[in-house]
Parts: structure tokens; C-alpha cells; sequence
């Protein structure tokens, strides 16, 4: 049974992993100010309490010059600090959960409101809090803990806040709201020794018994990137996965034809310009059994695991390919494949769409072009029209351009499949 109505996180450290954003911002304060900058060990202490009591308890500074660091901290950290920073594995399931309980979420952190929400944001996060509470610019002297834990509650409610350091634990209670340390932040174990009563998580999962709630299998998800040859899937495929692993989705990010040892050399015999007279049923099969490989060593192990799949290209690129390019027709080709595939069909697949020639001129601008790249203008013309009438007549498609820039086209990819899996009621 759930044992709270309410449950209220800190950010830094219990949320999210902020620390590689906050010490850089912290060494790049203190050496504009020619300060020296402490060892990795002291500068960690800057995780979690305001950051005018780090610079002058901790570095020795006068409170003006604290005040002129913390200006130039808050400088880096907006641009540049506050998206180097990973929400931790677990996190978001977890949300989820309590949300599907019904349970009050509230965020209660010290970081300034304004970056706070771009973090809640940025990692898609948001989502999951009723009230997020956090020291407005204006307010001098800055709220206690405690006052911002009671701004994320409504009140009435039994709460509890969980928190990686003591701060967070004396806010909890000074307004008589229990609280639980997660042990897995920045804290060190004995700051915690004077909260006798407080609940300790070693990881996100131990917080699942303390707060009572029973913990779902993980969703697995599998996504695949098609496209014609050089639409740059890869980079696109590679930049998502590094995006939503810093989200806390637990990724796996693999190939076709490869991913496997055996696969990856059916997949030299494939790309091998020497191997210029195989015939098109030869090259169907062996890609069809490049897949078999891959889906049974590869893909079925991570996604019964809970795992989220990404892989670079899948059975649409044989539909295409070898359909399409080379004539054997569409169902002919889904046939050779169903017992490669064995039903197990990505939830979404982003086609990266790119005028077929653009993409073979990027591809082949720095090395030479490989067997099924050097098929021709007219194969390649027949892949895209393949492509075009399968993610036509198949709402799993989301087609981008890939005409912009990498980052543009990342950001597109990302904001789609975003939407994407929150329709599909993936946490
Ligand atoms: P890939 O390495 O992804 O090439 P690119 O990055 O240029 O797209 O894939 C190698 C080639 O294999 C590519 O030209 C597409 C082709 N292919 C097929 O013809 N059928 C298939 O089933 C797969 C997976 C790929």
C-alpha cells in the first residue's frame, strides 16, 4: 500500500545527475576570479546547498566577491551548465508510478525557479509535478528548505521528501514532513546520522518499499531509423539515443545489417564490391538472415529485459531494398523475412527522407561507395519510391527531413518521437 499522499524530490542529486554542469560552472566562476580551484572532493560540497554559502565557506570568499562568483556561475550554468546533466536511470518509471497512484508530486530544489524549470523541461520531466518550488531571483534572502517544501504541497497531505542531502532532510523537518535520504546523490553518509528516522535509499529502487508502491515491469520499446543511403540515420539514430538515455530511458543502440558478430560479417559480404554477380535472392536471404541473428541474440533478449531498442535500420530497408531496388516485390520480401522477424515489429520507425541522389553524393563525399551505394540512380530511385508508398500506408512512420542541419534534424527527430512515445504511454 502506498503509504503517502504526497511525495516531494530535490533535484540536483535525487532527480538528476547535475554534477558535471555545476562543477564546471563552479572551476569556470573560480578561475575568471583567479581563485584557486579546490580539488575534485571539496568542489563536489557545491553539490546541493545555495551556492553563496559554497563560495564562502568553502573557498574563504568575502561576501561580495561570492556574490560576483555566483553571478558568473549562473552565467555558464544557463547557457551551458544546465543541460549537462542526465536523469538517473529509474527516475522516470518511478514517476510514473506514483502518478498512476494518484499521488501529489512536488519538486522542492534550491536552484533558482527560472533554471530549474528549463531542466524540468529540457529532460521531460515536468510532466510528472503539480507544483515545483524553487528560490525566485528577487527573493533576498532566499526561502529555507523548509519553506520551499511547503510551497510544493498542498496542504493536509501526507507527505515525505526525498533528498540527497541533509538540507533536505532538516527542511522535511522543520515543517514535521517525514523524509527519506537518497544515498545514491551527492551526500555523505554521516551528514545523514542526525536523522535517525529518516528512510535511506541506496538506489531509485529501494525507493519503491519505502514510499510502498509496487514496481511494474519496465515498458520496453523498440525504435527503428530507415532511410535512403547516406540520409544520415546513424548520426540521427546515435544523437537520440545519447538524448533519451540522458532522459533515463535505458537504451540500447544497435545495427543492420550487423549487431552481432555473425551479422556483422554477412554484412561484409553484402557491402563487398567484389561480390558484384550475387544474385538478388542470395542478397534477400542474407539479409534476412543477418536479421535472424539479430533479432534472437539482440533485440528479444534487451526488450524482454524492459529495454528501449534503437536500431539502425530494420525489415522496412529489405521491403525497400530488395523489393523495391531490386524488383522482387514487396511481398515477396516480408515473406522471406516473417521467420527472421518473428512478429517482433518496432512500436515506431523514424524514415529520414532526403532526395535519394543528395544522399548518396553526402555518403560517398569522403570514401568510396560500397556495392548496394553504387546500384545505380535508378535502383535508388525505386528504393525511395518503396519508401514512400510503405510509410505512406503506416501510421508506426514518422517521416523528417533531413535536409537541415545535423542539430536541426536531431532536435525535429527528438521532439517527434517524443510525442510519439508519450502517446504510446511510455513514461
Ligand atoms: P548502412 O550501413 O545502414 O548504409 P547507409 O548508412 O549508407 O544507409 O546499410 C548498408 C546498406 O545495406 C545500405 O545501402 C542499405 C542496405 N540494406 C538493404 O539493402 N537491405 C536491408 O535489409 C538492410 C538492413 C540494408
Amino acid at each position: 500500500m502506498i503509504k503517502y499522499q504526497a511525495v516531494v524530490f530535490d533535484l540536483d542529486g535525487t532527480l538528476t545527475d547535475s554534477a558535471p554542469g555545476i562543477l564546471a560552472g563552479a572551476r569556470s566562476a573560480l578561475e575568471t576570479m583567479g581563485r584557486p580551484v579546490p580539488e575534485e572532493a571539496v568542489l563536489r560540497r557545491f553539490l546541493g546547498p545555495p551556492l553563496m554559502d559554497s563560495f564562502t565557506r568553502l573557498c574563504g570568499m568575502s561576501h561580495e566577491d561570492a556574490a560576483r562568483a555566483q553571478d558568473i556561475y549562473r552565467e555558464y550554468y544557463n547557457h551551458t551548465g544546465a543541460l549537462q546533466n542526465a536523469v538517473y536511470p529509474g527516475v522516470r518509471a518511478l514517476l510514473a508510478g506514483l502518478r498512476q497512484a494518484g499521488v501529489h508530486l512536488g519538486v522542492a530544489t534550491h536552484k533558482p525557479l527560472a533554471p530549474t524549470m528549463k531542466i524540468l523541461k529540457a529532460f521531460d520531466l515536468l510532466r510528472y509535478f503539480d507544483l515545483v518550488a524553487g528560490p525566485e531571483l528577487w527573493e533576498n534572502p532566499g526561502p529555507t528548505k523548509g519553506e520551499l517544501i511547503l510551497r510544493a504541497l498542498p496542504q493536509g497531505l501526507r507527505a515525505v521528501m526525498i533528498g540527497d542531502r541533509a538540507t533536505d532532510l532538516e527542511g522535511a523537518r522543520q515543517v514535521g514532513v517525514d523524509s527519506i535520504a537518497a544515498l545514491y546523490g551527492y551526500g555523505h553518509p554521516e551528514e545523514f546520522a542526525p536523522f535517525r528516522s529518516a528512510g535511506l535509499a541506496h538506489s531509485v529502487r529501494d525507493l519503491y518499499g519505502l514510499l510502498g508502491l509496487s514496481e511494474q515491469a519496465p515498458r520496453p520499446c523498440f525504435i527503428s531509423f530507415e532511410g535512403n543511403d547516406g540520409a544520415g540515420k546513424s548520426t540521427q539514430a546515435r544523437l537520440l539515443a545519447q538524448r533519451l538515455r540522458q532522459n533515463g530511458h535505458d537504451v540500447l543502440l544497435t545495427r543492420e545489417p550487423g549487431g552481432t558478430a555473425v551479422g556483422e560479417k554477412i554484412r561484409d559480404i553484402l557491402l563487398d564490391r567484389a561480390n558484384n554477380d550475387m544474385d538478388d535472392l542470395t542478397e534477400a536471404l542474407l539479409y534476412a538472415a543477418a536479421r535472424a541473428q539479430h533479432v534472437r541474440q539482440v533485440i528479444l533478449p534487451a526488450l524482454k529485459a524492459g529495454r528501449m531498442v534503437i536500431s539502425d535500420r530494420y525489415v522496412d530497408s529489405s521491403l525497400a531494398y530488395q523489393g523495391g531496388g531490386r524488383g522482387l516485390g514487396i511481398p515477396r520480401v516480408r515473406q522471406i523475412n516473417a521467420p527472421a522477424v518473428e512478429g517482433c515489429m518496432p512500436d515506431l520507425t523514424v524514415f529520414l527522407s532526403l532526395p535519394p541522389g543528395e544522399g548518396i553524393r553526402r555518403a560517398v563525399r569522403s570514401r568510396e561507395a560500397d556495392r548496394l551505394e553504387a546500384a545505380g540512380d535508378a535502383f535508388h530511385d525505386r528504393v525511395a519510391g518503396a519508401f514512400r508508398d510503405l510509410t505512406a500506408e503506416d501510421s508506426r512512420f514518422i517521416v523528417v527531413s533531413s535536409e537541415g542541419s545535423k542539430q536541426e534534424t536531431a532536435e525535429l527527430v527528438f521532439a517527434r518521437v517524443q510525442e510519439r512515445l508519450t502517446a504510446l504511454g511510455l513514461p
